[in-house]
């Protein structure tokens, strides 16, 4: 055996000559690894060796880029990964890339310049830098659409989807499947079996064919953009990507594509969407990591589960656990709203199809219902109260919880904005107590705020995130504060929404403003789907308000057909002139007069006041850092992905101008746009809103 550097060795078995990296944790492409690929091709290439096998070990290929060197400072020189890849494509012997785990991004791009390819079953392949506001900038927009043809690629590049092996096998991105577990053998004989057939050097990059098919169709690409249009909104990554694989196309050589593919990586590279994703990326990781809390602290074992509560909430809290495997007992008072909500639970399942029918069946029987805590609840490990918010029957509630469950059973409330304290104070157990806010729908929503009250337990807390990550949530820990971190945001913007429209903007100029900047929907759209009439009592309502008359009309949203928006039989919403003339009536009776209002200042008013809020909460320590916030925001309430979250986005404004706008406002419009504290101190210190900690 050849050690070649730290990472990489050379040794052979026969005539074949066996290049292993070993990079943990993934292999990643960093200097080191580009070196030993370099190195090791080349010492494979001057020895007598009639094949060269490319194999890794660990639990995965090289699994992508080393994405701690983008933007880093460049060290020492090393071989570049083009360097790597010319060296394998022009090998005189033929190369065989041998992969388990991942191929992605980079890995996918160095196993494309082999001749052939072998995969075991389990194995997934994948050029997913779109999700980081990237392209593979190492020839796969060259290659990839060489080998799996065009609309594949275009598929495949803009989802940025990992492919099961036997898919890319079928694909012909994978030439031969290895049995599980014995990759290494499988890859050498694949290897001899190459050289006694004297089979050619395949060089993807000279293999025009299924490039052919595409030219002169361009009606593939505007066909592929059209369909996607919605998904793509905002977003440049996506079209940059498709344009590269058009420049495949078009392109009279491979050189003159990755030139191409060169130019337009750059710009995303050097871009902000990209920054704000990769910034992104790292944030979600960061979420996971509690200070004070060690990453062995040890959890406590959750096999069943209770649930006080088959409503909205309930149910969809309960498919989560069912989805994984845990048991689940959910209590009602009466039999009629259990019945209803394990049969909501039954017909999600039955709609959503995501697993296999035996496979339904099994979570379905995993949700059992009951009338009666006391039997329900003596044996769970967890129980979540989902029922009304209201602080007297959660209070009633947890006092009974108190008695009832076992020592050590984790009592946790879903309360959007009641305070968590209040309620562990009825308890003899407060350590025990912790707010897991679930948002709607929870079967759906990707985000959980977990709560930790003054008296929470660190292994409480600890098995909350760790429970957290195996039914598929990214949690975020706040602390106890009205609305929490998400909603408390919130408030904000529909505080200033609601004023925009009594100084004289349309809804539609609001979500419109809101809708391009890249949320899913506006607020006054949100309403309308929503249901206006969610809190709204008809007995007390007086028109006082302007949901109240819209309500009072019957305008009570989608469901009605007329909201904020008049809609049509396929709820397509145009802006209606009832609700125009129902805010023209409101400015008028309250004297003032309706004025234009610049999509600037609609903006500035809807998304100042949430970063300002956002740093209060940092500076009550109720968030433990800013990329928290804007992990949920943008996993929680649609914020673009390609603006990073308001603390990301308060960046790239800059903190002064932020500062400076809000202190313009409250001059004008006074107290409730006061500058937090710690904005004024971030601006007078040359800080970044990154930069804040809890
Ligand atoms: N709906 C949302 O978008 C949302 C999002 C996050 C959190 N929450 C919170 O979740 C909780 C539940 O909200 P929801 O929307 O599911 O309400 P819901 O009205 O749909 O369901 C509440 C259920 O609790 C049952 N219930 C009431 N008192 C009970 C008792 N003493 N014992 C047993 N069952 C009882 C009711 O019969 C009802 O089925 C609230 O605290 C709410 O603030 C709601």
């Amino acid at each position: 055996m050849t050690e070649i550097n730290a990472v990489t060795t050379l040794t052979r078995d026969g005539d074949v000559a066996v290049i292993t990296l070993n990079s943990p944790p993934v292999n990643a492409l960093s200097a080191a690894v580009r070196q030993g690929l370099y190195d090791g091709f080349k010492a494979a290439g001057a020895s007598d060796a009639k094949a060269i096998v490319l194999i890794c070990d660990g639990r995965t290929f090289i699994a992508g880029a080393d994405i701690t060197e983008f933007g880093a400072p460049a060290g020492t020189p090393t071989a570049s990964l083009f360097d790597v890849q010319t060296m394998m494509e022009d090998s005189p012997v033929p190369v065989i890339a041998a992969i388990h785990g991942t191929a992605l991004g980079g890995g996918l791009e160095v196993a494309l310049c082999a001749h052939y390819r072998v995969a075991v079953p389990s194995a997934r392949l994948g050029l997913p830098e779109v999700a980081l506001g990237l392209l593979p900038g190492a020839g796969g927009t060259q290659r990839l659409p060489r080998v799996v043809g065009v609309e594949t690629a275009l598929e495949m590049m803009t989802s940025g989807r990992h492919v099961p092996a036997p898919e890319a096998f079928k694909l012909g991105l994978v030439d031969e499947l290895a049995p599980e577990g014995e990759l290494r053998a499988a890859a050498i004989a694949f290897a001899n079996k190459c050289v006694a057939e004297n089979r050619p050097l395949v060089k993807i990059s000279d293999n025009n064919t299924k490039l052919e098919a595409a030219k002169g169709h361009p009606e593939i690409f505007a066909n592929f953009r059209k369909a996607n249009a919605r998904k793509f909104r905002g977003f440049e990554a996506p079209e940059a990507n498709i344009k590269c694989i058009e420049a495949a196309v078009n392109s009279a050589t491979f050189e003159e594509g990755l030139k191409a593919e060169r130019t337009l990586f750059g710009g995303l590279m050097s871009g902000v969407q990209s920054a704000a994703q990769r910034y992104y990326f790292f944030a979600e990781r960061q979420a996971n990591k509690i200070p004070g809390i060690a990453d062995d602290t040890p959890v406590r074992p959750i096999n069943k589960v209770g649930i006080i509560g088959a409503g909205t909430m309930g149910g969809g809290i309960a498919m989560n656990f069912a989805n994984v495997g845990i048991q689940v007992v959910i209590v009602e008072q009466q039999q009629a709203p259990l019945d209803k909500g394990l049969a909501t639970i039954r017909s999600n399942y039955e709609r959503s199809r995501t697993a296999k029918p035996e496979e339904t069946a099994k979570r379905v029987g995993l949700i059992t219902g009951s009338l009666s805590m006391e039997e329900a609840f003596k044996d769970v490990d967890l129980v979540i109260e989902a029922v009304f918010e209201r602080m007297d029957i959660k209070k009633d509630i947890f006092t009974k919880l108190d008695a009832i469950c076992k020592p050590g059973a984790i009592l946790a409330t879903n309360t959007s904005a009641l305070n968590i304290d209040e309620i562990a104070s009825v308890t003899k157990r407060p350590q025990d107590v912790i707010g897991l806010h679930f948002f709607s729908p929870a079967n759906v929503m990707k985000l959980l705020e977990i709560v930790r009250a003054d008296h929470t337990a660190d292994d409480v807390i600890q098995t909350s995130m760790k429970l957290a990550k195996k039914i598929g949530k990214i949690a975020v820990l706040v602390g106890v504060t009205p609305g929490f971190v998400g909603n408390r945001i919130l408030g904000q913007r529909q505080r200033e929404a609601q004023k925009l429209v009594l100084e004289g903007a349309m809804p539609w100029d609001v979500d419109r403003v809101l809708y391009d900047f890249g949320f899913p929907m506006g607020p006054f759209a949100m309403s309308d789907l929503a249901g206006l009439d969610i809190g709204w009592v008809k007995e007390k309502s007086h028109g006082e308000t302007i949901r109240d008359v819209l309500c009072e009309a019957d305008r009570r949203g989608q469901k009605t057909g007329a909201g904020y928006y008049d809609y049509d039989e396929n709820r397509n919403a145009k802006p209606s002139p009832f609700t125009e003339q129902v805010i023209h009536d409101f400015i008028v009776k309250s004297g003032a007069n309706p004025r234009k209002i610049s999509d600037e200042e609609i903006l500035e008013r809807c998304i100042f006041p949430m970063i300002n809020e956002a740093v209060k909460i940092l500076e009550e320590g109720k968030a433990i850092r800013a990329s928290d916030v804007d992990v949920v925001w943008v996993n929680g309430y649609g914020w673009p992905v390609y603006r990073g979250g308001p603390m990301f986005y308060g960046d790239l404004v800059g903190p002064a101008k932020v500062l400076e706008k809000m202190k313009e406002f409250e001059a004008k419009m006074g107290e409730q746009f006061k500058p937090a504290a710690l904005l004024e101190k971030l601006v007078a210190d040359g800080k970044k809103f990154a930069d804040l900690k809890g």
